[in-house]
C-alpha cells in the first residue's frame, strides 16, 4: 500500500525505501501514514469477509508487498466471551482476545510478519532485536521462515524459559546481556546504527507496529463491526497500545466506525513509568532505573514508545493503571480456572487492571470491554512451579485413591 514515513514531532517525511527508525532531525518516533481519502475510494470492506481472519486479511492497510509475505498464518485469534469471569468482577460482559494462539504464542507475530516482509523488501540479510523474550522468539521464527539470520539481545537470567527455548531452537544468535531489557535495547540500537546491514525489528520500527494494529480490525469485526467501549492492554515498551490505537483510528478514518474505544494501559507496579506520568499529569515519561516484576515480559523501565502511548490514552479519554505482582498472579489463576485460558503473567495484567478499575467504578457494568491476553502461559512454566504447591507423590499400593482424592461416596 502507498504510504509515507513521518516524524510524530517535527513532521519530517522519509522515503519508505530508506532505512530509518527514528527522526534524523529531532530524534522522535516515526509513523507510517496513508492517504485515507484515496484508500476510501479504492477498497471495499466487504472484501475482508472473503478472506481468512488474520493479519493479511487487512492488506490494504499494511505498508508492504502483501502478495509475497513471510507468514506463519498469524492473527485470526479467538475473542473469548468470559462469562464466569465477568460475573466474578461484577461486570456484564468481558471479552478476552487470546493472542497466545499466534504461531509463536504471542501478539508479536502480527508485527513480525510485516516487519520481516519489509526486511525482505529492503534486501536485509540480518535482522535484530532486544527482547524480554517474546519478540526474540517471534523474530527467530520468522527469520528462520525467511531464511535470514537473526540476532537477539536478551537480559541475562530475566527471560522466561519457554521464550529462550524458542529463540534457541529457531537458530537465532543470542546475546545474553548482563543488565536489564533497557540495557539490551541500547546495545542493539548501537549495533544497528553503526551497521546498516542489520535491520532493527524492535517496536520502534514503525512497520512492526503496522502489523500489530490488525488486532483492532479483528476485534471490530468479531464484535459485529463495532469497537468495544474499553480496550485493556498490558504495557511494557508501549508499542502495542500505540499500534492498537492506530488500528481503531484507521477504521474511523475509513468511515467504518464513528466511535472509538477508551485505551486502558496496564503496567506492573515495579515497572510503571507511564502509569506514574499519567497519574502525575506529566507530559514526559521519566525512566525507572531498576524495574522489577514477576511479569518479565513487561519488566521495562524506559519504554521507547511512551509518547505514542500517552497520546493514545489521552486522545481516547483512557487511562494507565498499575497492578501488583499479587494481583497479576491472581488474575492469571482466574483466567485459567474460570475460563480455561492459560496466559503468561504479563498477559494477565490486563485482567488484573480491569478488576482494579471495576472495583473503583472506572469501568461501568454494562460497558463492552476487551482485554488483550498477549502471550501464552506455556511460555513461562517456572512461574507456576514457583507459586503453586506441587502435587504430592503417592504410593497407590498403600494409599487408597478414595483418601487421596476425597472422591464422593458412590451411592449403590
Ligand atoms: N505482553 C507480553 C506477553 C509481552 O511480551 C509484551 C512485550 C507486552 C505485553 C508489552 O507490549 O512492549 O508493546 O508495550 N514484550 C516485548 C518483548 C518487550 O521483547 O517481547 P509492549
Amino acid at each position: 500500500m502507498q504510504h509515507s514515513l513521518q516524524c510524530i514531532n517535527c513532521g519530517r517525511k522519509y522515503d519508505p525505501r530508506q532505512i530509518v527508525y527514528t527522526c534524523t532531525e529531532c530524534g522522535d518516533l516515526l509513523d507510517v501514514r496513508y492517504d485515507y481519502r484515496d484508500l476510501k475510494h479504492s477498497f471495499d470492506a466487504g472484501e475482508w469477509l472473503k478472506r481468512p481472519l488474520g493479519v493479511w486479511r487487512y492488506r490494504e492497510l499494511l505498508p508492504v508487498d502483501a502478495f509475497n509475505p513471510v507468514t506463519l498464518k498469524e492473527g485470526g485469534t479467538s475473542l473469548q466471551i468470559c462469562q464466569r469471569l465477568a460475573q466474578k468482577l461484577g461486570l456484564r460482559i468481558v471479552h478476552v482476545k487470546n493472542e497466545g494462539e499466534n504461531p509463536t504464542g504471542s501478539f508479536k507475530d502480527r508485527g513480525m510478519t510485516v516487519g520481516i516482509t519489509k526486511a525482505m523488501d529492503l534486501g536485509a540479510k540480518i535482522v535484530a532485536c532486544a527482547s524480554t523474550g517474546n519478540t526474540s522468539a517471534s523474530l527467530a521464527a520468522y527469520a528462520a521462515k525467511a531464511g535470514i539470520r537473526a540476532i537477539v539481545f536478551i537480559p541475562s537470567g530475566k527471560i522466561a524459559l519457554g521464550k529462550l527455548s524458542q529463540a534457541i531452537v529457531h537458530g537465532a544468535d543470542i546475546v545474553r546481556v548482563k543488565g536489564n531489557f533497557d540495557d539490551a535495547l541500547q546495545a542493539v540500537f548501537t549495533m544497528t546504527s553503526s551497521n546498516p546491514n542489520i535491520y532493527l525489528l524492535n517496536s520502534v520500527n514503525p512497520y512492526r507496529i503496522e502489523g500489530q494494529k490488525t488486532v483492532a480490525f479483528e476485534i471490530y469485526q468479531q464484535l459485529g463491526d463495532m469497537p468495544p467501549d474499553n480496550l485493556v492492554v498490558p504495557v511494557g515498551n508501549a508499542g502495542n497500545i500505540s499500534a492498537i490505537w492506530k488500528g481503531f483510528k484507521d477504521l474511523k478514518e475509513l468511515g467504518l466506525t464513528k466511535t472509538l474505544p477508551r485505551m486502558i494501559g496496564i503496567q506492573a507496579e515495579g515497572a510503571a513509568p507511564i502509569a506514574q506520568a499519567f497519574h502525575e499529569h506529566k507530559t514526559v515519561v521519566e525512566q525507572i532505573d531498576n524495574p522489577e516484576t514477576v511479569a518479565t515480559a513487561i519488566r521495562i523501565g524506559a519504554p521507547v514508545s511512551w509518547k505514542k502511548a500517552l497520546q493514545a490514552v489521552r486522545e481516547s479519554n483512557g487511562l494507565v493503571e498499575a497492578v501488583s505482582d499479587r494481583e497479576i498472579l491472581e488474575a492469571q489463576r482466574d483466567l485459567a480456572r474460570l475460563e480455561g485460558l492459560f496466559v503468561e503473567p504479563a498477559s494477565a495484567a490486563s485482567l488484573a487492571g480491569l478488576r482494579k478499575l471495576g472495583t473503583v467504578g472506572a469501568i461501568e457494568k454494562d460497558e463492552v470491554t476487551v482485554c488483550i491476553a498477549t502471550g501464552h502461559g506455556l511460555k513461562d512454566p517456572d512461574i507456576i512451579v514457583k507459586n503453586y504447591e506441587l502435587p504430592p507423590e503417592v504410593d497407590l499400593d498403600t494409599q487408597p485413591l478414595q483418601s487421596i482424592l476425597k472422591l464422593p461416596e458412590v451411592m449403590l
